[in-house]
C-alpha cells in the first residue's frame, strides 16, 4: 500500500476489524488529511466507536490495512506502540479522568509516563494547557466538582497534553446543553488550528457537524456509505446520507441548538 503520512493521518485500504468471530468494520477505504476535522457519522451500533479504537490498533484485525501517522496499526508492539499512542490524544466521553485525583494530578499522569520533564516544568505545562481551555481555576478541583462542560474541557486538555498530532473524540457533545456544546466545538476547532492538530470526531449532532466538519465519513453496517466534504454530504442524494441530514431536528438537541444560534445572531 502506498502511503503519504505527511499529508494523511489515516490511510485505510479495505481495512476490516472485529471482535471474536464477528466482523464489525468490513471494508473501510478512506484517507483523512492532516489539519482537517472529519466527522464520523452513522446509526447507533454501525461501528463508529470501533473505528476510533481500530485507528489505535485496539480492535483485532480481520483484513486490509490501516496506516495511522504512517504506522501500520496492526503491527505495532512494545515501545514502538507506546510512542505511537503518545502521538494521539483520545477524548473520552466522561473526560477519562480519575475521580479521586484533582485535575492537576490527572494531567500529570501522561506527562510523567511519557516525558522526563521535571515536576516544576510539568506543572507549568499543565497550567498553560488549562489556560488554553479556560480552566485554570479548576486546577485543584476533583472531576466530580466540575460541570459537564468543564469536564469535557478538562478531557480535551488531557487529550492534548502531550501535544499530539491527532485527536480522536467520541461524541464530545453528548450530555451537553446546546450552548455548552457549541462552546466546546468552538474551543476544539480554535485549538486544532492553533496547535496544528487533526481532529476525528464521532458525532450525530447535526449542529455540531455543520459547525466543525470539513469532511464526513458516514458508516453503515461496517461499510463506508459516504466519504467527502461537508457541502457534498449536505447535498447528497444517497438516501442514507439524505435522511441523516434531513432528519427533523429532535426537540432536544439540534432543535433548540439552531434556535439558540439564530437568537444569538440577532
Ligand atoms: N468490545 C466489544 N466486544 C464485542 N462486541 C463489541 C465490542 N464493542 C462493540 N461491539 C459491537 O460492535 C458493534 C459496533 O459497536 P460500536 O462501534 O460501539 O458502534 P457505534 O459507536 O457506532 O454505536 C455493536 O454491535 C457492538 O455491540
Ligand atoms: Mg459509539
Amino acid at each position: 500500500m502506498q502511503t503519504n503520512p505527511e499529508k494523511y493521518v489515516v490511510e485505510a485500504e479495505h481495512f476490516a476489524v472485529g471482535y471474536g468471530e464477528r466482523t464489525i468494520l468490513h471494508d473501510i477505504t478512506t484517507k483523512i488529511a492532516r489539519g482537517t476535522v472529519t466527522c464520523i457519522c452513522g446509526g447507533s451500533g454501525c461501528g463508529k466507536s470501533t473505528f476510533l479504537r481500530a485507528t489505535l490498533g485496539l480492535v483485532p484485525h480481520k483484513g486490509g490495512e490501516a496506516r495511522v501517522l504512517g504506522e501500520n496499526v496492526n503491527e505495532l508492539e512494545g515501545d514502538k506502540r507506546s510512542k505511537f499512542l503518545a502521538r494521539i490524544g483520545f477524548m473520552y466521553q466522561n473526560g477519562g479522568l480519575i475521580n479521586s485525583l484533582t485535575i492537576l494530578e490527572n494531567l500529570k499522569i501522561p506527562l510523567k509516563a511519557h516525558t522526563n520533564l521535571s515536576d516544576k516544568v510539568i506543572v507549568e505545562l499543565i497550567y498553560h494547557k488549562l489556560a488554553q481551555v479556560q480552566l485554570t481555576h479548576a486546577v485543584h478541583l476533583l472531576p466530580g466538582e466540575l460541570s459537564g462542560g468543564m469536564l469535557k474541557r478538562a478531557g480535551f486538555a488531557r487529550a492534548i497534553i502531550l501535544e499530539p498530532e491527532l485527536v480522536l473524540s467520541d461524541e464530545p457533545s453528548a450530555g451537553l446543553d446546546p450552548v455548552t456544546a457549541a462552546d466546546l466545538d468552538d474551543l476544539m476547532v480554535r485549538l486544532k488550528n492553533e496547535l496544528g492538530i487533526t481532529l476525528i470526531v464521532v458525532t450525530h449532532d447535526l449542529d455540531s457537524i455543520r459547525r466543525i466538519a470539513d469532511r464526513i465519513v458516514m458508516l453503515d453496517k461496517g461499510y463506508v456509505k459516504f466519504d467527502g466534504p461537508l457541502n457534498e454530504a449536505l447535498q447528497s442524494s444517497e438516501p442514507l446520507v439524505k435522511n441523516f441530514f434531513d432528519r427533523a431536528p429532535s426537540l432536544g438537541h439540534a432543535g433548540i441548538g439552531s434556535l439558540w444560534e439564530k437568537l444569538g445572531k440577532q
